[in-house]
Order: structure tokens, then sequence, then C-alpha cells
């Protein structure tokens, strides 16, 4: 019986992976890049962010809407009231219905909403993006390296071979980290495309990840306060654990006394 039952599982552990490359397609690579706000203890690059802050501004704001983030956010990135002022004035212009027309965007503002041409708005991409599925779709991955949302982003915008097809009429670029391989974005970054002030390379490996780490934070800019709580939490619980094991040693210990005379 056991025997039986042994060779049947080892058969069908066997199977898995067969099963699940017959599947797979096009290998979808999300690479695993190591950013600072990860981990219990991780922390925001602040450096970074006003990178991806950039980035989007030049680049990907063009096709893409950060419709629920607030402009006047901007202060968590470091910057003063003076400047998200004008940020939001030189770059974006939000229609106003009582004046019936256009007017220059000021921090109580969300970013534009852009669905021109079919991208969809990035503000909570980094959440709804998975990058790590495996092993063989169970998502165990997922409880070592997390979600992967940022990763999946930033793996994307490098994950382009360079291949490109018309289909229906539309042209479709290879990309690794799509899944099904074939995307309708063209590659938005090419090295050197955006000049940082801190002096930073502008690679395209470099810029997504920097673009990747500010959409991460746009998805969940109270990131840092929810770690800060779940440590507090934590830390009150132990010392209750401890409170209450050595409450439950005095009450007992007349009882268990009593047993060993
Ligand atoms: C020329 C327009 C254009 C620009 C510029 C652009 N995108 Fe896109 N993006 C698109 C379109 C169109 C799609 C939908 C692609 C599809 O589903 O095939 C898309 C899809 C995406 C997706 C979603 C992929 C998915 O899993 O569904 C992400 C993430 C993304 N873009 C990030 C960016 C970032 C970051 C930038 C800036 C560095 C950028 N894009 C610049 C047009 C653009």
């Amino acid at each position: 019986m056991f025997k039986k039952l042994a060779i049947g599982a080892a058969f069908a552990i066997a199977l898995i992976p067969a099963a699940s490359n017959a599947a797979g397609g096009g290998e979808q690579h999300i690479e695993d890049f190591h950013f600072s706000f990860e981990g219990p203890f991780g922390t925001w690059d602040q450096n970074q962010l006003q990178r991806g802050l950039q980035i989007y501004t030049e680049v990907c704001a063009a096709c893409h809407g950060l419709r629920y983030v607030p402009l006047r956010d901007l202060e968590a990135l470091g910057y003063s009231e003076e400047e998200v002022i004008a940020y939001s004035a030189e770059n974006f212009e939000v229609f106003d219905p009582e004046e019936d027309d256009f007017r220059p965007a000021t921090p109580v503002d969300h970013f534009p909403v852009n669905d021109g041409v079919g991208a969809p708005d990035l503000s909570l991409m980094a959440k709804a993006r998975a990058g790590f599925h495996g092993p063989y779709g169970l998502g165990i991955n997922q409880l070592v390296k997390g979600m992967g949302g940022p990763e999946y982003i930033a793996s994307l915008l490098d994950g382009y071979t360079g291949e490109e097809k018309e289909e229906a009429g539309t042209v479709l670029y290879e990309n690794t980290a799509f899944p099904g391989g074939w995307i309708s974005m063209a590659p938005p970054l090419s090295e050197d495309q955006v000049e940082f002030a801190d002096g930073h390379p502008a690679t395209v490996e470099a810029m997504s990840e920097d673009i990747a780490a500010f959409l991460m934070w746009t998805a969940e800019p109270k990131m840092m306060e929810r770690k800060y709580s779940g440590f507090v939490g934590v830390v009150f619980l132990t010392l209750l654990s401890v409170l209450l094991y050595l409450v439950n040693k005095r009450l007992w210990a007349g009882v268990k006394g009593k047993k060993e005379h």
C-alpha cells in the first residue's frame, strides 16, 4: 500500500516539471532586484524616488497617468512646498469645470489621468502585478522574495530583446518579462535619456529600477509607517507573551509544587 503511494507520488512529482514546461511557452524572466525598501527594516532611498519621479515626468507621463496620487504627496520625497507648487504648475494641466478651461495644476490636484493611447494607469501597478509565481505556480517564492511587483516592472522595462512583429495592424515588441512574451508598449527607455541632478548613471537597467521604486512608493506611500506599526506590534506581543508565561507560572506554582512532595 505505502509502496504504491510512494511510487505514485514520485511519478506525479516527475510529471509536474514536464507539464509546466510545456505550458510555459515564452519563458518569463523576472530579475530579483534588491530594493532599499525590502525587508522589515528597509526604507525608501529618497534620491532614487526623486530620480523615479523625473523619469516618470519626462518619459512615462506621455502615455501613463497616475490618477490616484495627489501632487502634494511629493513633499514626502524631500521637496519643499514651493518646489511642489512649481513642479505641478510646470508639468501638468488640469481641466477646471468652473473656468471651463485648462489651468496649471496645483498641489491639491492629482497627477493627471491619461488613457489616450490605452496605456494603463500606473498609480497601483506595483501592487497589481506579481513578479514571482513559482515553483509550479504555487507562489511559494513570494514568501521568500516578496510579491515582486516592482521587480516585475523593472524587469519589464529592461526586458526588451529588440525583436518586433506586426499583428493585426499593431506592432508588438518581444519582452522577456511580459506574460506571453509580446507587449504593445515600445521600449520606453534608452541609455542617457534622462540626466539626473545627482549624477547617477542613466543606463536602462538603473532607470528601470528607479522608476520601479517610485511606482512602489505611489502604490504604497505609507509603507514605512506600516512596517513601523508592525514592529511595535511584534515587540508588544513578545512582551505580553513573557508576562503571560510568568503569570501562568506563578498561578500554578502552588498546585505544581504540591505534586512534587
Ligand atoms: C508611447 C506610449 C508609452 C510610454 C512612453 C510608456 N508606456 Fe508603458 N504602456 C504603454 C501601453 C500602450 C501599454 C499596454 C501594453 C500592452 O498591454 O500590450 C503599456 C503598459 C505598461 C505597463 C503594464 C504592463 C502589464 O503588465 O500589463 C507598465 C508597468 C508600463 N507600461 C510602464 C511604463 C513605464 C514605467 C514607462 C516610463 C519609463 C512607460 N510605461 C512608458 C504605452 C507607453
